[in-house]
């Protein structure tokens, strides 16, 4: 993969991130969507790409922009897969609460699990406790190990976990073993990115989120040598026979990062509000400062990059 290319993807996920940021706490989650949406899709349209979205906004009958299937970039050379999710965390944006992003990944094609838009249960560490988790243990049991990988005690591990009802035993089992529970209400990919960088204070992620997400955190996770377990729930036999109709043929099979998000995979996000991974947009008077992570598997760099725009220079915001 192109090293370049992810410069270029932190334009474009900065692009969804100005557009979206104008929507922060007004209260229209379709609307701070659309914006973000539209603007990524503009900016990956002069990539010199030919791409396939593959996560995207929905199937080509319920997104009008980066539906699964739609072809965007401007060149025929360089094929591959992307995955994207201009606004994640829609409701947070809408609320003006911590934690939304902009994000995108690249893989060469066919690298990335083709997820259905159903749910995924996920677990998920940093480099140092890479090895120590297993999905089918209990979350007791990944706790302690996770506190053994890392030399520390229990009540040292901070686990993020979507704040809904499906997950009040897993709280109140890691709570019982001691570990400190952040719930967050949205938005699972910052946090799954957050237990892979050394001092967010977010040691695990776990629980039930969107299995499209489960895919951009594994791409990420990746490019920063965590580890990561993913299983999709099929809540009703029409999601099963939609997984089918995907290319899964195994309902129970536990994929790693590695299985969800093959190849040499570029990654790229940028804060739409504040979170423990990176800072929200940032307006001022004629302009607005960005916060962004882009990193690549291929070399394991990951670079945090801030940003001034001048929108004097750049009207399109
Ligand atoms: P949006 O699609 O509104 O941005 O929500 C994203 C999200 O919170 C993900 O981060 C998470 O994986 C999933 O939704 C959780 O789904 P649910 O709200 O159904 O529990």
């Amino acid at each position: 993969m192109d090293r370049n290319l992810a410069l270029e993807l932190v334009r474009v996920t900065e692009a969804a991130a100005l557009a979206a940021g104008r929507w922060v706490g007004k209260g229209d989650k379709t609307a701070a969507d659309e914006a973000a949406t539209s603007a990524m899709r503009r900016t990956l349209g002069s990539l010199d790409i030919s791409g396939t979205v593959v996560i995207g906004e929905g199937e080509m009958d319920e997104a009008p922009m980066l539906y699964i299937g739609e072809h965007v970039g401007n060149a025929d050379s360089l094929e591959v897969d992307i995955a994207v999710d201009p606004l994640e965390g829609t409701n947070i944006c809408a609320k003006g609460m911590n934690g939304a992003i902009a994000t995108i990944a690249l893989a060469p094609r066919g690298g990335f699990l083709h997820a259905p838009d159903m749910y995924m249960e996920k677990i998920v560490v940093g480099p140092a406790a890479r090895g120590a988790i297993d999905i089918n243990l209990s979350p007791r049991e990944n706790l302690l190990r996770v506190a053994e990988a890392k030399r520390c005690r229990t009540e040292d591990l901070t686990v993020v976990i979507l704040d809904r009802p499906r997950h009040d035993k897993i709280v109140s089992e890691l709570r019982r073993a001691g570990a400190c529970i952040h719930l967050i209400p949205d938005g699972d990919v910052a946090p799954a990115i957050a237990a892979a960088v050394e001092g967010s204070g977010v040691d695990m992620l776990m629980g039930v989120g969107g299995a499209p997400e489960g895919v951009l955190a594994a791409a990420a996770l990746k490019c920063l040598d965590g580890d990561m377990q993913g299983r999709l729930v099929f809540l009703s036999q029409s999601e099963r026979e939609r997984a089918v109709a995907m290319g899964i043929k195994d309902f129970d099979r536990v994929y790693s990062a590695e299985e969800m998000a093959r190849g040499d995979v570029v990654f790229a996000a940028t804060g739409v509000t504040s979170g423990d991974l990176l800072t929200g947009v940032r307006y001022f008077s004629g302009g607005a400062q960005t916060h962004s992570i882009v990193m690549r598997s291929q070399s394991r760099t990951v670079r945090f990059v801030e940003a001034r725009h001048r929108f004097d220079h750049k009207p399109v915001y």
